[in-house]
């Protein structure tokens, strides 16, 4: 297994390339699904989630293949090309889809375009047990009649009259206790496009890349309206045709690089930043003494180039508290309490898609930030500086935000296991790296790989804190 080994303390700076949105592209992948024509991706990142789903849709019946469009200095990104050349298999088998929750989303264009779906029930993760209740609320509304045989979704679309297997539009509420769905959102709207007759979507995830999922339907010829605001119409037609599309810029690693840059004290470019869809996280990021300016004519908000530096050399206190678009993103949570770790004073971060989702707390800990956590709540007593430390990547985003305490920590810092980032950030130290970072990659067999597993540490941590009532930095 992969390591990174990062010497802290260099402040980024020049410019980099924003690359295309997993969240965006891993849906889009599925829509594939809907059509026999060939779908094309361009700026798709390359990254091992979305070779998951290559091959899961490989088993059901897609053929897919990398093209390299890039032309970038960062050589990030490429052209995927999709089409569906055998329409008979409909079983998403148990072991693709434990790899990758994401592998949800193709139960819905499963389901419209090819009237039956068996799809492995994703399970839980490191950051919580990710239901998908909603999910199957949303398809059932649509006609699906759905039961569960041995962890599998086993899902049929009705019979019409004249005897073919096809959903039938409805209105359907697809909020939860924590607010919409965004994989909800996608399974549903992508199944209604063939839907006999409207639906209408109440409660959508408004995120940017269920609008972007909506621009790529709507050009295969989905009737579909509102779509990036809580209320979704569509009206469903009798098919769909293939689609060439430029896959969004990937606003959680744009808010990454924000972080990194923050918490280094540099000053830097974002090529290709998805601006107009960040101004929960830059409202945040402002609030904590970053400057993040427009740094030229941006014809395309959603693909602009963005200056970010300190706006007065430190990193002041911030309250976050994580909410679905258009508040501040879960998936930007962890990185952000990194850079916040060394703000002068007290920050305050809220967690409330993912309660749990605070495994890099205890890692960020052994850098020696100061963190008390109560619940879905943790304080940040900023510290003057980090330590760098062995520490133990455990998911995409708390990966990142250890990436980012590393850079900005005094010495040496190697994060294991970085398999867990290579699912969401392609190339991750050749970006750094071009921004002046000190950050190289050890390949598996030079790592020793002898750490407790993170959520193993942090209970072993919180045990001996409590035996020596030690509280102070390092403490949880
Ligand atoms: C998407 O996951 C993203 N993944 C996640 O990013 C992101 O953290 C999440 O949205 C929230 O923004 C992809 O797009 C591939 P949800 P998703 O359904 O759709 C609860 C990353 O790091 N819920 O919007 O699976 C759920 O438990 C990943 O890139 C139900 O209760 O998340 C959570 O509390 C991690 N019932 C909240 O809703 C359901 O049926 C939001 O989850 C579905 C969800």
């Amino acid at each position: 297994m992969d390591a990174f080994r990062i010497s802290g303390g260099f402040p980024l700076s020049g410019e980099v390339r924003v690359n295309g949105a997993k969240n965006a592209a891993l849906p889009q992948m599925a829509a594939s699904l809907l059509t026999d024509r060939p779908v094309t991706l361009h700026e798709a990142p390359r990254l091992s989630d979305l070779d998951n789903m290559a091959r899961l849709l490989g088993e059901l019946g897609v053929e897919t293949r990398w093209s390299d469009a890039s032309t970038d200095q960062a050589n990030r990104g490429g052209t995927l090309h999709l089409c569906a050349i055998d329409e008979t298999k409909s079983h998403a088998r148990y072991d693709i889809v434990r790899t990758m929750r994401a592998s949800i989303c193709v139960l819905g264009p499963l389901l419209a375009r090819r009237g039956e779906a068996r799809v492995s029930m994703p399970g839980g993760c490191v950051i919580g047990d990710r239901p998908i209740d909603l999910h199957l609320r949303g398809l059932r509304a649509l006609g699906a009649e759905i039961t569960l045989d041995a962890g599998d979704i086993v899902a049929r679309a009705p019979k019409t009259a004249t005897g073919e297997r096809r959903l039938r539009g409805a209105r359907v509420f697809m909020g939860g206790a924590f607010g919409s769905t965004v994989l909800g959102t996608a399974n549903l709207m992508s199944a209604a496009t063939l839907a006999r007759g409207e639906t209408v979507i109440e409660c959508a995830a408004c995120e940017p890349e269920i609008a972007d999922l909506a621009a790529l339907l709507k050009t295969m010829g989905a009737r579909i309206t509102g779509a990036g605001a809580p209320r979704i119409i569509i009206e469903g037609v009798d098919s769909l045709t293939g689609v060439d599309h430029t896959v969004i810029p990937d606003r959680i690693e744009a808010g990454t690089l924000l972080a990194a840059i923050g918490a280094t004290n540099g000053d830097a470019v974002l090529r290709n930043c998805p601006y107009d869809a960040m101004a929960g996280q830059i409202d945040r990021f402002e609030e904590a003494g970053l400057q993040v300016e427009l740094s030229g004519p941006a014809p395309d908000m959603l693909r602009a180039s963005v200056r970010v530096r300190r706006r007065t050399g430190a990193i002041t206190p911030a309250r976050i508290t994580t909410q679905p678009h258009p508040g501040f993103p879960t998936d930007v949570q962890a990185q952000a309490m990194a850079m916040l770790a060394l703000g002068k004073g007290i920050s305050v971060v809220t967690e409330k898609i993912f309660p749990e989702r605070f495994l890099h707390v205890a890692e960020l800990s052994r850098m020696g930030a100061s963190l008390f956590r109560q619940g879905p709540t943790v304080v940040v007593n900023g510290v003057d500086h980090l330590v760098g430390a062995p520490v133990m990547a455990s998911d995409i985003r708390a990966s990142a935000g250890l990436v980012v305490a590393g850079l900005a920590a005094k010495g040496e810092t190697t994060v294991r296991r970085v398999y867990h980032l290579d699912r969401g950030y392609e190339s991750l130290e050749r970006c750094l790296r071009a921004m002046g970072a000190r950050i190289e990659r050890i390949r598996g067999e030079a790592v020793v790989d002898d750490l407790a597993e993170p959520a193993a540490r942090a209970a072993t941590m919180v045990g001996d804190a409590i035996k020596s009532e030690h509280v102070g930095a390092g403490a949880i």
